[in-house]
């Protein structure tokens, strides 16, 4: 089993899509072995957004992810991360297949409902910056 770090961003909460992301992510066979509700600071979302920092978007990355709370998440699967990202489907909605996370329930090409791991590294990596091993259940 692999794990994977989801957030749900704070687009999605203020729409109330939470409850049906999350019923979505357990039928696609998920388990969520860890989850909080936070709101994330300006510090907090410049770092885990560190990434892209170089990236024209960054500025309203970081305003748009701390406008509101968002529920960071540890999923489990078989091949998690490649998993999690066909469940929610590409980054801008507009392209995405139909019944994905991000086709059903996302605003824009920014505003994109939920977040999840590019890759396993970053996915430890991502995973640690939310949870110590004692939030995670085995
Ligand atoms: P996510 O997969 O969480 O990782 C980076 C985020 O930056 C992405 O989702 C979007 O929310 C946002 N993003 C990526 N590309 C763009 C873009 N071209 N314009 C605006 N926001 C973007």
């Amino acid at each position: 089993m692999q794990r994977t770090l989801a957030i749900i961003k704070p687009d999605a909460i203020r729409n109330n899509y939470q409850g049906k992301i999350i019923d979505h992510l357990l039928d696609k066979g998920l388990r969520i072995v860890a989850a909080e509700l936070t709101w994330l600071t300006t510090e907090d979302a410049r770092e885990f957004y560190a990434v892209h920092k170089e990236r024209p978007f960054y500025d309203d990355l970081v305003e748009f992810m701390t406008s509101g709370p968002c529920m960071p998440m540890v999923l489990e699967h078989e091949n998690a991360v490649s998993y999690f990202r066909e469940v929610i489907g590409t980054t801008n909605p507009e392209e995405a297949d139909e019944g994905t996370v991000r086709k059903l329930y996302a605003e824009s090409l920014q505003n994109n409902a939920i977040h999840g791991s590019d890759s396993p590294e970053n996915a430890q990596k991502e995973i640690a910056f939310f949870f110590s091993a004692r939030d995670i259940i085995s």
